[in-house]
Protein backbone atom coordinates (compact mmCIF):
# COMPACT_ATOMS: atom_id res chain seq x y z
CA UNK A 1 0.00 0.00 0.00
CA UNK A 2 0.99 3.39 -1.04
CA UNK A 3 0.70 6.00 1.97
CA UNK A 4 -1.12 9.35 -0.21
CA UNK A 5 -0.46 12.65 1.77
CA UNK A 6 -3.90 14.33 2.40
CA UNK A 7 -4.42 17.87 4.26
CA UNK A 8 -5.35 15.94 7.47
CA UNK A 9 -1.72 15.00 7.74
CA UNK A 10 -1.24 18.55 8.52
CA UNK A 11 1.89 18.77 5.78
CA UNK A 12 3.66 21.99 4.54
CA UNK A 13 6.22 23.80 3.01
CA UNK A 14 7.96 26.89 3.06
CA UNK A 15 7.52 28.83 -0.52
CA UNK A 16 11.43 29.36 0.06
CA UNK A 17 12.07 25.31 -0.21
CA UNK A 18 10.70 24.09 -3.51
CA UNK A 19 11.51 28.03 -4.72
CA UNK A 20 15.19 27.57 -4.27
CA UNK A 21 16.31 28.35 -7.70
CA UNK A 22 20.00 26.19 -6.48
CA UNK A 23 22.75 29.20 -6.35
CA UNK A 24 25.15 28.40 -3.56
CA UNK A 25 28.70 29.73 -2.72
CA UNK A 26 30.45 28.03 -5.69
CA UNK A 27 27.82 28.51 -8.23
CA UNK A 28 24.88 30.41 -9.86
CA UNK A 29 21.35 29.26 -9.85
CA UNK A 30 19.97 25.98 -11.87
CA UNK A 31 16.58 26.17 -11.76
CA UNK A 32 14.15 29.35 -13.06
CA UNK A 33 12.21 31.38 -10.36
CA UNK A 34 9.03 30.01 -9.08
CA UNK A 35 5.67 31.89 -9.00
CA UNK A 36 4.50 31.47 -5.61
CA UNK A 37 0.91 30.82 -6.52
CA UNK A 38 2.22 28.21 -9.14
CA UNK A 39 3.87 26.60 -6.13
CA UNK A 40 0.19 26.41 -3.79
CA UNK A 41 -1.15 24.60 -6.82
CA UNK A 42 1.40 22.11 -7.15
CA UNK A 43 1.67 21.88 -3.16
CA UNK A 44 -1.96 21.15 -2.84
CA UNK A 45 -1.98 18.61 -5.99
CA UNK A 46 0.68 16.92 -3.93
CA UNK A 47 -1.47 16.69 -0.95
CA UNK A 48 0.20 19.04 1.43
CA UNK A 49 -2.16 21.30 3.84
CA UNK A 50 -0.10 24.75 4.02
CA UNK A 51 2.19 27.39 3.02
CA UNK A 52 4.74 29.47 4.92
CA UNK A 53 6.96 32.21 3.78
CA UNK A 54 9.36 34.78 4.36
CA UNK A 55 8.35 38.45 3.53
CA UNK A 56 10.54 38.45 1.03
CA UNK A 57 9.79 35.07 -0.76
CA UNK A 58 6.33 36.30 -1.42
CA UNK A 59 6.88 40.72 -1.90
CA UNK A 60 10.09 41.18 -3.15
CA UNK A 61 12.53 43.63 -1.06
CA UNK A 62 11.86 47.37 -1.79
CA UNK A 63 8.39 46.62 -3.61
CA UNK A 64 5.94 48.99 -3.96
CA UNK A 65 2.17 49.27 -1.85
CA UNK A 66 0.82 49.22 -4.70
CA UNK A 67 2.82 46.35 -6.00
CA UNK A 68 2.35 44.62 -2.32
CA UNK A 69 -1.42 44.68 -2.59
CA UNK A 70 -1.13 42.93 -5.94
CA UNK A 71 0.97 39.93 -4.69
CA UNK A 72 -0.88 39.39 -1.75
CA UNK A 73 -3.99 39.51 -3.29
CA UNK A 74 -2.99 36.74 -5.67
CA UNK A 75 -2.11 34.64 -3.24
CA UNK A 76 -5.13 34.94 -1.18
CA UNK A 77 -6.70 33.78 -4.04
CA UNK A 78 -4.42 31.01 -4.47
CA UNK A 79 -4.84 30.45 -1.17
CA UNK A 80 -8.48 30.10 -1.72
CA UNK A 81 -8.80 28.30 -4.87
CA UNK A 82 -6.68 25.52 -3.20
CA UNK A 83 -8.11 26.08 0.77
CA UNK A 84 -4.33 25.67 1.89
CA UNK A 85 -3.35 27.80 4.70
CA UNK A 86 -0.67 29.52 6.62
CA UNK A 87 0.26 28.67 9.64
CA UNK A 88 3.57 30.07 9.87
CA UNK A 89 5.53 33.14 8.91
CA UNK A 90 9.01 34.48 9.27
CA UNK A 91 11.11 37.15 8.15
CA UNK A 92 13.81 37.19 5.78
CA UNK A 93 16.61 38.82 8.06
CA UNK A 94 19.65 37.47 6.15
CA UNK A 95 19.80 37.90 2.72
CA UNK A 96 20.06 41.91 1.80
CA UNK A 97 23.82 43.40 2.55
CA UNK A 98 22.15 45.38 5.27
CA UNK A 99 22.10 42.55 7.35
CA UNK A 100 25.48 41.52 6.68
CA UNK A 101 26.19 41.86 10.60
CA UNK A 102 22.58 40.77 11.89
CA UNK A 103 19.75 42.22 12.45
CA UNK A 104 18.82 42.24 16.46
CA UNK A 105 22.53 41.87 17.53
CA UNK A 106 24.01 43.85 14.62
CA UNK A 107 26.38 46.70 16.15
CA UNK A 108 24.58 49.09 14.08
CA UNK A 109 21.44 50.51 16.12
CA UNK A 110 19.54 51.99 12.73
CA UNK A 111 20.16 48.64 10.99
CA UNK A 112 18.84 46.82 14.40
CA UNK A 113 15.97 49.60 14.48
CA UNK A 114 15.27 48.48 10.47
CA UNK A 115 15.05 44.92 11.65
CA UNK A 116 12.65 45.41 14.31
CA UNK A 117 10.27 47.30 11.81
CA UNK A 118 10.59 44.65 8.68
CA UNK A 119 9.67 42.01 11.51
CA UNK A 120 6.62 44.08 12.56
CA UNK A 121 5.86 45.12 9.05
CA UNK A 122 5.16 41.15 8.18
CA UNK A 123 3.78 40.37 11.48
CA UNK A 124 0.78 41.96 9.99
CA UNK A 125 0.94 40.53 6.59
CA UNK A 126 1.17 36.91 8.69
CA UNK A 127 -2.20 37.82 11.38
CA UNK A 128 -3.77 38.64 7.88
CA UNK A 129 -3.11 35.84 6.73
CA UNK A 130 -4.09 33.50 9.48
CA UNK A 131 -0.66 32.51 11.03
CA UNK A 132 -0.77 31.74 14.61
CA UNK A 133 3.54 31.34 14.71
CA UNK A 134 5.76 33.53 13.69
CA UNK A 135 9.09 31.74 13.19
CA UNK A 136 13.10 33.85 13.88
CA UNK A 137 15.78 32.33 12.54
CA UNK A 138 18.47 34.22 13.23
CA UNK A 139 21.03 33.36 10.88
CA UNK A 140 23.08 36.13 10.57
CA UNK A 141 23.05 36.78 14.54
CA UNK A 142 26.89 35.73 15.30
CA UNK A 143 30.10 36.49 14.31
CA UNK A 144 33.38 35.20 12.78
CA UNK A 145 35.10 36.74 15.27
CA UNK A 146 34.50 36.79 19.19
CA UNK A 147 36.57 40.75 19.28
CA UNK A 148 33.71 41.50 16.93
CA UNK A 149 31.01 41.49 19.55
CA UNK A 150 30.50 42.72 22.97
CA UNK A 151 28.73 39.37 23.58
CA UNK A 152 26.95 40.44 26.69
CA UNK A 153 25.31 43.26 24.80
CA UNK A 154 24.05 40.91 22.29
CA UNK A 155 22.39 38.62 24.49
CA UNK A 156 20.50 41.80 25.72
CA UNK A 157 19.90 43.34 22.37
CA UNK A 158 18.24 40.15 21.62
CA UNK A 159 16.02 39.72 24.35
CA UNK A 160 15.24 43.49 23.95
CA UNK A 161 14.10 42.45 20.28
CA UNK A 162 11.82 39.96 21.52
CA UNK A 163 10.52 42.18 24.27
CA UNK A 164 9.87 44.47 22.04
CA UNK A 165 7.98 42.08 19.38
CA UNK A 166 6.02 39.99 22.19
CA UNK A 167 4.39 43.36 23.25
CA UNK A 168 4.17 44.91 19.87
CA UNK A 169 1.65 41.17 19.55
CA UNK A 170 -0.14 41.85 23.16
CA UNK A 171 -0.86 45.50 22.31
CA UNK A 172 -1.95 44.92 18.84
CA UNK A 173 -4.01 41.96 20.09
CA UNK A 174 -2.67 39.24 18.09
CA UNK A 175 -3.11 35.90 18.02
CA UNK A 176 0.91 34.92 17.31
CA UNK A 177 3.07 32.68 19.63
CA UNK A 178 6.92 33.20 18.39
CA UNK A 179 9.06 29.97 17.52
CA UNK A 180 13.24 30.66 17.51
CA UNK A 181 14.85 28.40 15.27
CA UNK A 182 18.37 27.49 16.71
CA UNK A 183 21.38 26.69 14.48
CA UNK A 184 24.82 26.35 15.03
CA UNK A 185 26.55 28.45 12.32
CA UNK A 186 25.83 29.03 8.17
CA UNK A 187 26.01 31.83 7.26
CA UNK A 188 27.93 33.39 10.17
CA UNK A 189 30.78 31.45 11.45
CA UNK A 190 29.37 31.08 14.58
CA UNK A 191 25.36 31.87 15.59
CA UNK A 192 24.12 33.08 19.40
CA UNK A 193 21.88 30.26 20.61
CA UNK A 194 22.88 27.74 18.44
CA UNK A 195 21.06 24.30 19.65
CA UNK A 196 17.78 23.60 21.28
CA UNK A 197 19.06 23.86 24.58
CA UNK A 198 20.57 27.29 24.35
CA UNK A 199 17.32 28.66 23.17
CA UNK A 200 15.40 27.36 25.43
CA UNK A 201 17.54 28.58 28.71
CA UNK A 202 17.33 32.13 26.32
CA UNK A 203 13.21 32.08 26.74
CA UNK A 204 13.31 31.91 29.95
CA UNK A 205 15.13 35.16 30.60
CA UNK A 206 12.54 36.79 28.24
CA UNK A 207 9.64 38.88 29.60
CA UNK A 208 6.95 37.18 27.71
CA UNK A 209 8.27 33.55 28.07
CA UNK A 210 5.04 31.62 27.45
CA UNK A 211 4.70 33.15 23.91
CA UNK A 212 8.07 32.21 23.13
CA UNK A 213 9.23 28.51 21.95
CA UNK A 214 11.40 26.78 19.72
CA UNK A 215 11.26 25.79 15.84
CA UNK A 216 13.78 22.93 16.15
CA UNK A 217 15.56 21.44 12.46
CA UNK A 218 16.36 18.20 11.81
CA UNK A 219 19.96 19.35 10.48
CA UNK A 220 20.79 21.83 12.46
CA UNK A 221 20.88 19.97 15.67
CA UNK A 222 22.69 17.35 14.10
CA UNK A 223 25.06 19.60 12.18
CA UNK A 224 26.09 20.12 16.33
CA UNK A 225 26.44 16.60 16.36
CA UNK A 226 23.40 16.52 18.62
CA UNK A 227 20.37 13.81 19.14
CA UNK A 228 17.45 15.72 17.16
CA UNK A 229 14.66 13.62 18.71
CA UNK A 230 16.14 14.16 22.13
CA UNK A 231 16.17 17.91 21.69
CA UNK A 232 12.59 17.71 20.44
CA UNK A 233 11.46 15.39 23.27
CA UNK A 234 12.91 17.91 25.98
CA UNK A 235 11.42 21.07 23.61
CA UNK A 236 7.85 19.26 23.97
CA UNK A 237 8.10 18.18 27.48
CA UNK A 238 8.85 22.19 27.98
CA UNK A 239 5.45 22.73 26.47
CA UNK A 240 7.87 24.47 23.69
CA UNK A 241 7.61 22.88 20.31
CA UNK A 242 6.05 25.57 19.12
CA UNK A 243 7.24 24.45 15.42
CA UNK A 244 9.26 22.14 13.47
CA UNK A 245 11.33 21.83 10.21
CA UNK A 246 11.85 18.54 8.78
CA UNK A 247 14.58 18.34 6.65
CA UNK A 248 17.87 15.39 6.48
CA UNK A 249 21.39 15.87 7.05
CA UNK A 250 24.33 13.42 6.81
CA UNK A 251 26.44 14.48 10.23
CA UNK A 252 28.58 16.92 11.23
CA UNK A 253 29.10 19.41 8.35
CA UNK A 254 27.57 21.95 6.18
CA UNK A 255 23.67 22.44 6.71
CA UNK A 256 22.34 20.25 3.80
CA UNK A 257 18.63 20.99 3.69
CA UNK A 258 18.24 17.58 2.44
CA UNK A 259 15.04 15.77 1.46
CA UNK A 260 12.98 14.08 4.76
CA UNK A 261 14.36 10.95 5.72
CA UNK A 262 17.85 11.07 3.73
CA UNK A 263 20.90 11.41 6.33
CA UNK A 264 20.39 9.65 9.65
CA UNK A 265 16.87 7.49 8.27
CA UNK A 266 17.12 5.25 11.88
CA UNK A 267 16.81 9.13 13.55
CA UNK A 268 13.96 10.09 11.56
CA UNK A 269 11.77 7.03 12.44
CA UNK A 270 12.26 8.29 15.75
CA UNK A 271 11.69 11.55 15.14
CA UNK A 272 8.64 10.62 13.76
CA UNK A 273 7.79 7.85 16.41
CA UNK A 274 7.88 11.19 18.95
CA UNK A 275 6.38 13.18 16.88
CA UNK A 276 3.01 10.54 16.04
CA UNK A 277 3.21 10.09 20.71
CA UNK A 278 5.54 7.62 20.66
CA UNK A 279 2.91 4.49 21.66
CA UNK A 280 0.75 6.96 23.93
CA UNK A 281 2.96 7.74 27.22
CA UNK A 282 4.78 11.24 26.39
CA UNK A 283 2.91 15.05 25.39
CA UNK A 284 1.76 14.89 21.71
CA UNK A 285 2.98 17.54 18.97
CA UNK A 286 0.14 19.27 17.34
CA UNK A 287 1.08 21.28 15.14
CA UNK A 288 1.91 21.32 11.46
CA UNK A 289 4.43 18.73 9.99
CA UNK A 290 6.94 21.68 8.01
CA UNK A 291 9.44 20.76 5.85
CA UNK A 292 12.31 23.21 5.44
CA UNK A 293 14.16 21.39 2.79
CA UNK A 294 16.24 22.64 -0.33
CA UNK A 295 15.86 20.22 -3.63
CA UNK A 296 19.29 19.72 -4.48
CA UNK A 297 20.68 21.79 -8.00
CA UNK A 298 21.32 19.48 -9.89
CA UNK A 299 17.35 18.71 -10.15
CA UNK A 300 14.90 20.11 -12.65
CA UNK A 301 11.62 21.34 -11.82
CA UNK A 302 10.25 17.58 -12.04
CA UNK A 303 12.80 16.76 -9.09
CA UNK A 304 11.30 19.54 -7.23
CA UNK A 305 8.17 18.52 -7.08
CA UNK A 306 9.55 14.73 -6.54
CA UNK A 307 11.98 15.63 -3.56
CA UNK A 308 8.57 18.11 -2.17
CA UNK A 309 6.35 14.44 -2.65
CA UNK A 310 9.20 12.21 -1.20
CA UNK A 311 9.53 14.17 2.26
CA UNK A 312 5.81 13.54 2.91
CA UNK A 313 5.78 9.93 1.39
CA UNK A 314 8.59 8.88 3.35
CA UNK A 315 7.30 10.67 6.69
CA UNK A 316 4.28 8.61 6.08
CA UNK A 317 5.87 5.48 5.32
CA UNK A 318 7.60 6.37 8.65
CA UNK A 319 4.56 6.68 10.62
CA UNK A 320 3.15 3.00 9.36
CA UNK A 321 6.47 1.85 10.63
CA UNK A 322 6.29 3.21 13.93
CA UNK A 323 3.23 2.13 14.58
CA UNK A 324 3.80 -1.43 13.54
CA UNK A 325 6.88 -1.04 16.00
CA UNK A 326 4.26 -0.13 18.79
CA UNK A 327 1.46 -2.03 17.83
CA UNK A 328 4.11 -5.63 17.93
CA UNK A 329 3.47 -7.57 20.93
CA UNK A 330 7.41 -8.93 20.73
CA UNK A 331 8.48 -4.88 20.93
CA UNK A 332 5.77 -4.86 24.13
CA UNK A 333 7.55 -7.70 25.58
CA UNK A 334 11.32 -6.43 24.85
CA UNK A 335 10.44 -3.07 26.30
CA UNK A 336 9.05 -4.23 29.47
CA UNK A 337 12.30 -6.81 29.40
CA UNK A 338 14.33 -3.65 29.12
CA UNK A 339 12.27 -1.76 32.14
CA UNK A 340 11.29 0.89 29.64
CA UNK A 341 7.69 1.28 31.31
CA UNK A 342 9.34 1.72 35.03
CA UNK A 343 10.99 4.90 33.85
CA UNK A 344 7.55 6.71 34.39
CA UNK A 345 7.32 5.30 37.48
CA UNK A 346 7.69 8.30 40.41
CA UNK A 347 11.40 7.93 41.85
CA UNK A 348 9.72 8.77 45.26
CA UNK A 349 6.91 6.62 46.43
CA UNK A 350 2.84 8.63 47.28
CA UNK A 351 4.11 11.02 50.37
CA UNK A 352 7.51 9.93 50.79
CA UNK A 353 10.67 12.21 50.92
CA UNK A 354 13.84 12.42 50.95
CA UNK A 355 14.20 11.64 54.72
CA UNK A 356 11.77 8.39 54.61
CA UNK A 357 14.41 7.54 51.19
CA UNK A 358 17.37 7.83 53.58
CA UNK A 359 15.96 6.11 56.66
CA UNK A 360 16.89 2.01 56.66
CA UNK A 361 12.95 0.98 55.45
CA UNK A 362 13.95 3.47 52.70
CA UNK A 363 16.91 1.48 51.52
CA UNK A 364 14.16 -1.67 50.91
CA UNK A 365 17.08 -4.44 51.01
CA UNK A 366 18.64 -2.95 47.82
CA UNK A 367 21.80 -4.70 46.58
CA UNK A 368 23.90 -3.05 43.93
CA UNK A 369 25.69 -5.93 42.70
CA UNK A 370 22.58 -7.71 42.07
CA UNK A 371 21.06 -4.93 40.27
CA UNK A 372 24.45 -4.08 38.04
CA UNK A 373 24.67 -7.97 37.08
CA UNK A 374 20.95 -7.64 35.68
CA UNK A 375 20.98 -7.06 31.12
CA UNK A 376 19.24 -3.97 29.95
CA UNK A 377 18.34 -6.23 26.79
CA UNK A 378 18.53 -3.11 24.69
CA UNK A 379 20.18 -4.85 21.75
CA UNK A 380 17.50 -6.85 21.11
CA UNK A 381 14.76 -4.21 21.13
CA UNK A 382 16.98 -1.76 18.99
CA UNK A 383 17.26 -4.86 16.48
CA UNK A 384 13.80 -4.96 16.83
CA UNK A 385 13.48 -1.40 16.06
CA UNK A 386 15.72 -1.86 12.79
CA UNK A 387 13.67 -4.31 11.85
CA UNK A 388 10.31 -2.31 11.47
CA UNK A 389 12.32 0.13 9.73
CA UNK A 390 13.57 -2.27 7.41
CA UNK A 391 9.49 -3.54 6.93
CA UNK A 392 11.21 -6.82 7.86
CA UNK A 393 8.24 -7.51 10.38
C1 LIG B 1 18.36 27.12 7.20
C2 LIG B 1 17.18 27.68 7.89
C3 LIG B 1 16.27 28.54 7.20
C4 LIG B 1 15.16 28.99 8.13
C5 LIG B 1 14.24 29.85 7.43
C6 LIG B 1 13.29 30.50 8.41
O1 LIG B 1 18.22 26.14 6.46
O2 LIG B 1 19.41 27.58 7.50
O3 LIG B 1 16.42 26.56 8.21
O4 LIG B 1 15.74 27.85 6.13
O5 LIG B 1 14.38 27.95 8.60
O6 LIG B 1 14.97 30.78 6.74
O7 LIG B 1 13.72 31.76 8.68
MN1 LIG C 1 18.79 24.27 7.38
MN1 LIG D 1 14.66 25.93 9.00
Amino acid sequence: MTPVATKDDRFTFGLWTVGWLGRDPFGDATRAPLDPVESVHRLDELGAAGVTFHDDDLIPFGSSASDRDKIVSRFRDALAETGLTVPMATTNLFTHPVFKDGAFTANDRDVRRFALRKVMRNIELAVELGAGTYVMWGGREGAESDAAKDLTAAYDRFKEAFDTLCQFVLDRGYDIRFALEPKPNEPRGDIFLPTVGHALAFIERLEHPEMVGVNPETGHEQMAGLNYTQGIAQALWAGKLFHIDLNGQHGIKYDQDLRFGTGDLKSAFFTVDLLEGAGGTGPVYTGPRHFDFKPPRTESIEGVWDSAAGCMRTYLLLKERAEAFRADPEVAGALAASRVPELATPTLGDGEGWEQLLSAAGSEGFDPETAAARGMNYERLDQLALEHLMGAR
